[in-house]
């Protein structure tokens, strides 16, 4: 067998104790932008979520002017676009399947909104992929080879995609200055791609906390009260 099992990958978002690392968030937001969104979309996000990554009403307003989103135009009913509105979602880069199937390939690259939790593996698989695009090992059967217009990768179910190697060291320049290595790039935009799988994420553990010690300090007033009101029926 020439699948490998995914690399693991650790966030601040995992575990009891979560929290959102958004320096990481806003560099892997960065890499979506100047890279996947080429090709991938991000339906379910709408420009005013990214605020949760800590910027202002003002940087999302200009973010979102950055994008030209599908419209009609007014005079014509023509198809045409517009000017990002903090209220729109981020844009699909092609007007319909049959484009993007015709720019890939055949393939269709996927929305990655959910793509964290729609994969076997989650984090780690979306990770894995992105760094282990290799050279088929010598010994791979022919008909396990990659045939035009494929990608060999371990991590992908049929070994080959059409996805090419989306990342190399120093694709985008970092806001904050961090070095832009593949694995960077590939942490930075797995973990953002966690966030929009799941923005309430973080809230949702912390609630949960709060109703468990709720309800440890009510059973614990429960019992005390148990013992009160039989304390002299022995
Ligand atoms: C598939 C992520 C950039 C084209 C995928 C898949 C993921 C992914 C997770 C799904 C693999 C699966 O089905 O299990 C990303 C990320 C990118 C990126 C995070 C940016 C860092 C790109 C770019 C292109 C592209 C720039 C086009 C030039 C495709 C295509 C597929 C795909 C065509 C479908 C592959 C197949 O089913 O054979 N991508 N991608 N991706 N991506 Fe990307």
């Amino acid at each position: 067998d020439f699948h490998k099992h995914p690399k693991k990958l650790a966030l601040a978002s995992d575990g009891l104790v979560p929290h959102w690392d958004k320096q990481q968030l806003q560099r892997g937001m960065q890499v979506y932008k100047e890279v996947c969104s080429a090709c991938h979309s991000l339906n379910f996000v709408a420009f005013r979520n990214i605020q949760d990554l800590g910027y202002t009403e003002g940087q999302v307003k200009t973010f979102a002017k950055g994008f030209q989103v599908p419209s009609i135009n007014p005079d014509t009913g023509e198809p045409a676009t517009r000017d990002g509105l903090s209220s729109d979602h981020f844009p699909a880069p092609y007007a319909n399947e049959v484009a993007a199937r015709a720019a890939n390939n055949n393939a269709l690259p996927p929305d990655l909104s959910l793509i964290t939790k729609a994969r076997e593996g989650g984090k780690n698989y979306v990770y894995s992929l992105l760094t282990g695009y290799q050279n088929p090992p010598q010994n791979l059967p022919k008909e396990l080879a990659p045939s035009t217009g494929l990608h060999y990768n371990p991590y992908f179910a049929n070994l080959n995609l059409a996805m090419a190697k989306p990342l190399s060291d120093g694709q985008v320049t970092y806001a904050d200055g961090t070095k832009a290595s593949v694995d960077q790039m590939a942490k930075d935009v797995t973990a953002f791609l966690v966030w929009t799988a799941e923005p309430k994420l973080v809230t949702r553990v912390q609630v949960g906390w709060a109703a468990f010690f709720f309800l440890l300090i009510f059973t614990v007033l429960t019992y005390l009260s148990y013992r009160n009101i039989w304390a002299d029926k022995k």
